[in-house]
C-alpha cells in the first residue's frame, strides 16, 4: 500500500512541477499543469486517433557535462521533417535553474526544423518518469533515447518507415538479449550474435500506448516491477520491453543505421565493445561489465519473479535500408525485401 500511495504522490508532484513547452523561443518557463494526474488524463484518449505522419522524441538528459551532446542530438532531431516536437526530460533534480534555463535558450536557437523543444525539469530522478504519458505528445509514435547517442536523420526517417509497417513493435538500433543459464538455472542478460528481445532506449521507437501501459495499466505487478526500476536504479528500459512483450507476444524488431556516433555513458559504456559480431567470450568481460549484466540480469529476475512469467521473445535479423531504399525484411528465416510477399 505504500508503495502505491508513495507513486501516486509522485505522479501529482511530475505534473506540477511540469515545466510546460513554450511556443515562444528564448522563453523558459515553468507552469503548473492543471491535470494532477498523467493516468487519468489519458484514460480517455484514443490512442488510434493521433497523428501517425510525425513522431515525438523524449530525450533524458542527466548529466550536465554531456550537454553539449544533448544539444547537438537535438540539433539534429529537429533537422527532420518526421519530427513534431522533442521534449528533454532533464532528470537530475540538483541542476541549478540558471543553467536549465541556458540550456533551453540553446536548445531552441540551435534547432534546424519546425520541430517544437521543450525543456521539462523531472522533479526526481526516477528513471520511470521517462515513460510517463504527457497529454501535449500528440503523435502516435514516440522515440526514446538517452543522451549518448546521435544517428543520422535518414536512419532516423528509415526507423519510422520500419515502426509505420509495424506499429505495435518495439523498433530500435541497440540490441541485447534474455536468456537462461543451465548452470545457474536461471535467467540472465547477456548479447547472442543471432538473436535479440531487448531494445536498449538508446533509441527505442513505438506507439505511444506503450507509456500508458508502462504508467498506468497492471495494477500491482507493475506497480511492483516500476519499485524494482527505482530500487536498482536501472532496468526501465529491460521493464518496457517486458511490457511491449507481454502485450503483443512478438519480440521488437532491430533496424539498421547508416551512421550512428555513439558517445557512450555511464550505463552503456561498460557494453559497448560487446557489440560484436561473433558472439561474446565471458572470459574477455570486464569486472564492471560484469557487474552492469550482472544487475541486470537481476532486473530480469525479478520481473519475471513478478509476472510469474518470461514473456521476453526472440527475433532475429535486422532491417537495413540497403541501396535502392529498398528495406530487407526477415520472413520464414529468409531475408527478403519488405514489400514482397
Ligand atoms: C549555451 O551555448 C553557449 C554558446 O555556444 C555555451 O557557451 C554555453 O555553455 C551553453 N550553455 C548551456 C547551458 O547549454
Amino acid at each position: 500500500m505504500d508503495q502505491i500511495g508513495t507513486s501516486n504522490a509522485f505522479f501529482s508532484i511530475w505534473f506540477l512541477l511540469f515545466l510546460a513547452l513554450s511556443v515562444t523561443p528564448l522563453v523558459f518557463s515553468r507552469t503548473l499543469s492543471a491535470d494532477p494526474d498523467p493516468c487519468d488524463a489519458m484514460k480517455l484518449r484514443d490512442f488510434q486517433k493521433l497523428r501517425s505522419d510525425q513522431i515525438t522524441v523524449l530525450i533524458n538528459g542527466y548529466s550536465e557535462s554531456r550537454i553539449p551532446l544533448l544539444q547537438s542530438i537535438v540539433a539534429a532531431y529537429s533537422g527532420s521533417s518526421i519530427v513534431s516536437s522533442i521534449l528533454v526530460l532533464w532528470g537530475n533534480p540538483t541542476t541549478p535553474a540558471q543553467l536549465l534555463d541556458h540550456l533551453y535558450h540553446n536548445l531552441t536557437r540551435y534547432s534546424l526544423g519546425t520541430a517544437s523543444i521543450s525543456l521539462i525539469q523531472q522533479p526526481s530522478s526516477s528513471l520511470n518518469a521517462r515513460f510517463l504519458p504527457r497529454p501535449s505528445v500528440d503523435t502516435r509514435a514516440v522515440l526514446i533515447c538517452d543522451d549518448d547517442v546521435e544517428v543520422d536523420k535518414k536512419s532516423l526517417e528509415f526507423a519510422f518507415s520500419v515502426w509505420k509497417s509495424n506499429p505495435d513493435r518495439l523498433v530500435g538500433m541497440f540490441v541485447r538479449s534474455h536468456g537462461f543459464d543451465l548452470q545457474g538455472k536461471d535467467w540472465i542478460y547477456t548479447v547472442h550474435p543471432d538473436k535479440y528481445s531487448i531494445v536498449l532506449t538508446k533509441f527505442m521507437m513505438m506507439k505511444q500506448d506503450y507509456l500508458f501501459e508502462y504508467s498506468c495499466n497492471g495494477g500491482v505487478e507493475m506497480e511492483e516491477m516500476r519499485g524494482v526500476v527505482d530500487t536498482m536504479r536501472n532496468c526501465e528500459d529491460i521493464l518496457m520491453n517486458f511490457v511491449a512483450a507481454d502485450k503483443l507476444r512478438a519480440g521488437p524488431v532491430m533496424v539498421g543505421a547508416e551512421r550512428v556516433r555513439d558517445w557512450g555513458d555511464a550505463r552503456n559504456d561498460e557494453e559497448e565493445q560487446e557489440q560484436v559480431e561473433n558472439g561474446v567470450r565471458e572470459a574477455g568481460l570486464s569486472s564492471r561489465r560484469v557487474e552492469h549484466r550482472k544487475r541486470r540480469g537481476k532486473c530480469i529476475r525479478e520481473f519475471h519473479r513478478v509476472m510469474g512469467k518470461m514473456p521476453l521473445m526472440y527475433s532475429y535479423g535486422k532491417v537495413v535500408n540497403s541501396v535502392g531504399e529498398q528495406g530487407l525484411c526477415r520472413k520464414s528465416g529468409k531475408l527478403v525485401f519488405c514489400d514482397r510477399d
